[in-house]
C-alpha cells in the first residue's frame, strides 16, 4: 500500500525512502549487496569519486499499474547501459544479476513509497556506482560502491507537461570521441554552468550542438531531443555522443510498431528544425516535455503547436508510452518487469 501523502504536489526532488541497496567491489569482485537504512555514504577523503569524478549513474521508475501490480520499465536496458558507462570509466561493471536483485529488493522494501495509480507521481530509482577507494595519482580506484536509492517524484519541469522554451547553447556537452554517449556523472556536472546561465536567462534547458561542426542537434542537459515533421514522421537525432535514452529508444518502437508512424533516427541539422511541426525533450525523468520555442542566439524558432499544450503527435506517443508503463495498454513483450 502507498503511504498517505500529497502525491500530486511532488516535484522532482530528493525525498529519502527508508531503505537503499548497497554493494561493494573489493579484491576483484562484487559482494552480494544488502539493504541499509543509512542515507549517509562514508568514504575516504581521497576516494576516486571525490578526486577525479569516477562515477556513473542510471535513472528508472517504478509504477503502480491500474490492476495493482508494481512494475519497472525495461530495467535491463539500464543495467546494460550502466555496464557500458562503467567500462568507459574503468569502473568494474555491476553485473546485470546484481543490478536486478538490488532493484527488486529496493522497490519491495520501499513499497509504501510507490505512488498510487493515477496520482501523477512515480517512484524514481537512481542506481549509481563510484570509486570509493583512495587514489591520488590519476588512476582507477581499487574499491567501488554501487548504491541504489529511490524517491517518489512528480514532473521534472515545474509546469508539468506545459511546453517549455529552450536555447541553443554556446557551450559543448561532449567531445566527438568523448563520454557523451555514457551516463558519466561528469557529463551532468559539465552541464551545470551552462544550465544555470540558461535558467538565469529564463530558459528551461539548453540544447547542445555537435562540437565538431556546431550544425547538428545533440541533446539537452538531461534528456534527448525528438521531433515530429509536418507529415507525421518521428525524427530522432543520431550521434555517438548522445546518451542512448531508454525513453527515446522505446518511443521509436512505439511510433513504428504500435502507431504506424514513420521513424527516422538520423543526423538532424539545426537548419532543418524550423521545418518541424513538434519538438520534445524525452527521458525517464522528464517523460516527454514539449518544446514551444527554441531560441537560437536571438532567432526564435516557434513550433506551430504553441505554448499551451503538447502537440498531437507527441501526445499520442506520450499516451501510448505511459499507458504501457501503467499497465493500461499492452506493450511489446518483456517491457514491464514485475516487482
Ligand atoms: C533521467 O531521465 O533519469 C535522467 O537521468 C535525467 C536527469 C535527471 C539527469
Amino acid at each position: 500500500m502507498a503511504k498517505e501523502m500529497d502525491w500530486g504536489s511532488l516535484g522532482f526532488e530528493y525525498t529519502p525512502a527508508a531503505y537503499r541497496f548497497v554493494a561493494t567491489w573489493r579484491d576483484g569482485k562484487w559482494d552480494e549487496g544488502q539493504l541499509t537504512t543509512d542515507p549517509t555514504v562514508h568514504i575516504n577523503e581521497c576516494a576516486g569519486v571525490l578526486q577525479y569524478a569516477q562515477a556513473c549513474f542510471e535513472g528508472l521508475k517504478a509504477y503502480r499499474t491500474e490492476d495493482g501490480r508494481v512494475v519497472t520499465f525495461r530495467p535491463e536496458l539500464n543495467a546494460e547501459r550502466m555496464i557500458d558507462s562503467a567500462t568507459r570509466l574503468e569502473i568494474p561493471p555491476v553485473p546485470k544479476e546484481l543490478f536486478m536483485k538490488g532493484l527488486d529488493e529496493l522497490v519491495k522494501a520501499n513499497l509504501d513509497m510507490v505512488p498510487p495509480y493515477g496520482s501523477g507521481a512515480t517512484l524514481y530509482v537512481r542506481p549509481y556506482v563510484f570509486g570509493s577507494g583512495e587514489v591520488i595519482g590519476v588512476k582507477p580506484a581499487d574499491e567501488y560502491t554501487f548504491r541504489m536509492i529511490c524517491m517518489p517524484v512528480g514532473p521534472y519541469f515545474k509546469g508539468g507537461a506545459k511546453p517549455v522554451v529552450v536555447k541553443i547553447s554556446d557551450f559543448d556537452r561532449a567531445a566527438p570521441k568523448g563520454t557523451g554517449g555514457i551516463k558519466a556523472a561528469l557529463n551532468y556536472a559539465m552541464s551545470l554552468y551552462a544550465g544555470t546561465r540558461a535558467h538565469e536567462e529564463g530558459f528551461a534547458e539548453n540544447i547542445y550542438l555537435d562540437p565538431a561542426t556546431r550544425t547538428k542537434i545533440e541533446e539537452a542537459g538531461g534528456m534527448n531531443v525528438v521531433f515530429i515533421t509536418k507529415d507525421g514522421t518521428f525524427v530522432t537525432p543520431k550521434s555517438e555522443s548522445i546518451l542512448p535514452s531508454v525513453t527515446r529508444r522505446s518511443l521509436e518502437v512505439v511510433a513504428k510498431d504500435m502507431l504506424g508512424m514513420k521513424v527516422e533516427h538520423r543526423e538532424v541539422l539545426l537548419s532543418e528544425v524550423p521545418e518541424f511541426a513538434e519538438c520534445g525533450l524525452v527521458g525517464t525523468a522528464a517523460v516527454i516535455c514539449p518544446v514551444g520555442k527554441i531560441n537560437d542566439h536571438g532567432k526564435v524558432i516557434e513550433f506551430p503547436t504553441g505554448m499551451d499544450e503538447m502537440g498531437p503527435g507527441l501526445q499520442k506517443l506520450y499516451d501510448t508510452l505511459t499507458g504501457i508503463q501503467m499497465g493500461r495498454i499492452e506493450g511489446p513483450e518483456g517491457w514491464l518487469h514485475e516487482i
